[in-house]
């Protein structure tokens, strides 16, 4: 196996390509969105893994929301992002919700503690892009991840 986070050089093969998505959702829309692009890498040839990141809002916030509730029991299969996804990747996508203008407070928690693998160079060469949902379409052209 070779070592996480590189693509050898001269190796054209699109599955020698590790590809993390990485979002927040709340109600769903976001979640859709990830795994579509999962999906798209996938049949472009990559490995894929498909990670959300650990919810942080309180019980009672979550559970006035039907939607909110109903969607976090329908991704407890999902597994949770950690930092080996980032080392492991040669390319993330990072997705979320516009919230005020800005990014999620759950995805920029789990951006934050990556300070580690960016000192120690673990995140040179890789690739970041990333994707946002909004409730309104004028958002999209003032958020970006
Ligand atoms: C607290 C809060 C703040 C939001 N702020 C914005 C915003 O500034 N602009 C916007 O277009 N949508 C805003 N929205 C709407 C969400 O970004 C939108 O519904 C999103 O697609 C929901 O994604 P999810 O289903 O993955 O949680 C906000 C929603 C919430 C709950």
């Amino acid at each position: 196996m070779r070592p996480p986070g590189r693509v050898a050089a001269g190796v054209n093969a699109t599955n020698d390509v590790c590809v993390a998505v990485i979002y927040y959702s709340a109600t769903g829309t976001t979640h859709e969105m990830a795994k579509a692009a999962a999906d798209g890498a996938e049949k472009a040839g990559a490995q894929t893994r498909l990670r959300r990141v650990p919810e942080l809002a309180p019980q009672e916030a979550i559970e006035a929301n039907e939607d909110w509730a109903e969607h976090l029991e329908q991704v407890s299969d999902v597994p949770e992002a950690t930092l080996d996804d980032l080392e492991w990747a040669d390319g993330v996508l990072f997705g979320t919700p516009t919230r005020f203008g800005n990014v999620a407070a759950q995805l920029k928690q789990f951006i934050d503690t990556t300070g580690g693998l960016w000192q120690s160079g673990k995140l040179t060469d890789k690739v970041f892009g990333g994707f946002v949902t909004t409730g309104t379409s004028t958002a999209a052209t003032r958020a970006r991840c």
